[in-house]
């Protein structure tokens, strides 16, 4: 086997998939061979959507002359794992970025990023490792993001929040916005569900529901 420049999408359940076609197409205009594939532990198939699928330890195994690889894994203490696995083994991290993401400017964004289609970020932001923003989100001017942290499809996240790390904010949420030197904060491994309407801070390890948003009574 020949050694090539080898990309990976690891896992390929829902999120993996629906990004394949984001490095297929960021991909397209190397003129060395390369390889694009998926990693999973649980290979669901040898192949899927036309991706060979292989377990970790046998992408390591073929010769290479670099590895890159996304962490496609919604579950951020499961990303986090994963992210230091690659670490130790040399590999790199390769954003993928939809082709019609708009950025504007000032924006500082970690390795590793997920930006789906349609995705916004507007200026003057800070989004730390292995950000994950599903379809439609944006964040807009003077936020702050932290490590891990994952949106799901149509978060609208406004001016001047703190995000903490490993936050995860469900389809739809709106987060009001902070003021300048008093943000909204997120607290670290907060959940916000969908459809939340967050007007105040979310303390840390909290789930939040509902208009407007309050903790999630259980049982
Ligand atoms: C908030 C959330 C994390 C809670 O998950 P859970 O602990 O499995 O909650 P359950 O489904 O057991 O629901 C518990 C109760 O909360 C209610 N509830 C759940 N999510 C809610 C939400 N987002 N808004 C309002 N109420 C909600 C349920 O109706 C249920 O109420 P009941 O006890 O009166 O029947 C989850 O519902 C959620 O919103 N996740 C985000 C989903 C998402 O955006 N996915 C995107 C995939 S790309």
């Amino acid at each position: 086997m020949m050694a090539v420049k080898r990309y990976a999408i690891f896992g390929a359940s829902g999120c993996g998939r629906g990004v394949m076609p984001l490095a297929r197409q960021q991909l397209a205009h190397l003129t060395e061979p390369y390889e694009l594939v998926f990693v999973d532990d649980n290979p669901p198939a040898p192949t899927c959507n036309g991706h060979a699928v292989w377990t970790y330890a046998e992408w390591l195994a073929q010769p290479a002359t670099s590895r890159h690889i996304n962490i496609a894994i919604a579950n951020s203490p499961v990303r986090e794992k994963l992210v230091q696995r690659c670490e130790a083994d040399g590999v790199q991290f390769l954003e993928l970025r939809a082709a019609n993401v708009v950025q504007l400017d000032e924006v500082h964004l970690g390795e590793g990023a997920i930006l789906c289609p349609f995705v916004t970020l507007t200026s003057n932001i800070r989004i730390g490792r292995h950000f994950h923003a599903n379809l439609y989100s944006y964040v807009e001017h003077d936020c702050v993001i932290g490590d891990f942290v994952t949106f799901a499809p149509g978060v609208m996240c406004n001016g001047n929040i703190v995000i903490e790390d490993h936050a995860y904010i469900g389809t739809g949420a709106v987060i009001k916005q902070g003021k300048p030197g008093e943000p909204l904060v997120i607290g670290r491994g907060a959940t916000v569900g969908m459809g939340a309407v967050v007007t105040k801070s979310v303390p840390p390890g909290a789930t939040v529901v509902g208009n407007p948003a309050k903790p999630m009574q259980k049982g």
